[in-house]
């Protein structure tokens, strides 16, 4: 099971609050089944470079893994960042540092402040100069407050993937877009996007299972599996355990 998007990285924005935090959330992870994790803190270009910011999340993974010292079993951690669309973001020298270790994925943050003609453009570009593609974070939220407009135009930019928070598992909304992109051979990714052991916790293993009830019933089996192979695939990962 991939949970892409996590605020376990400590110390680093507004998700574990300190090492022991990210560590009983990287337990809680293991419990639930989880065996790859994005850390994608948040970037704002405002705030740093990209360097800087691989550099400040790969310290905190150092932290982490000192904390986590002694676990029999650690799942993969994938170091990335969630990409907040700015206008000012088609200016930053080496995107690239952004992408998700070892996948071509770029994790975008659509802003909530209204949809203008420069963020597919931006996205598309940066995506570009970065040779990566993007996938939308929890595009779930973004459904009924722009509706199919805009996703249509996200679909259109290359190699675009899509994202969904596991709170939005029994959304209709969510749910009706998700099956439409499963249906037209998009890949689709589920994520906690946890920020803490308490407030929005690591819950992809605790909701997956509704999830994959919902796919196999209104598609099959099989198709459920290929999306999750879909997900392995784009992390350059074979099989998976889910
Ligand atoms: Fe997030």
């Amino acid at each position: 099971m991939i949970d892409i998007h996590t605020h376990i990285l400590p110390y680093i924005d507004d998700g574990a609050k300190d090492a022991d935090t990210a560590a009983a959330m990287l337990r809680m992870m293991m419990t639930q089944g989880v065996d790859v994790i994005g850390a994608t803190p948040h970037y704002y270009c405002l705030d740093c470079t990209p360097a800087e910011h691989r550099e400040h999340a790969e310290k905190a993974y150092g932290t982490l893994m000192r904390a986590a010292r002694g676990e029999q079993v650690v799942p993969e951690i994938r170091i990335g960042a969630e990409i907040y669309l700015a206008e000012s973001l088609q200016a930053v020298e080496h995107p690239e540092l952004l992408k998700i270790s070892g996948t071509d994925l770029m994790l975008f943050e659509l802003p909530f402040t209204g949809f203008t003609r420069w963020i597919p453009a931006v996205t598309e570009l940066v995506a570009a100069k970065a040779k990566g593609r993007p996938l939308f974070a929890h595009i779930d939220r973004y459904i009924r407050l722009y509706g199919r407009k805009v996703t249509d135009v996200l679909e259109e930019l290359p190699g675009a993937a899509f994202q969904f928070n596991s709170d939005a598992f029994d959304d209709r909304a969510a749910l009706k877009y998700m099956y439409s992109l499963i249906n037209r051979g998009f890949t689709v990714f589920f994520a906690s996007d946890c920020h803490g052991t308490h407030r929005r916790p690591p819950d992809l293993g605790e909701k997956l299972p509704g999830l994959e009830k919902k796919l196999t019933k209104k598609f099959s089996a099989e198709v459920y599996a290929e999306v999750m192979r879909r997900q392995y695939a784009l992390l350059g990962l074979k099989t998976h355990s889910a």
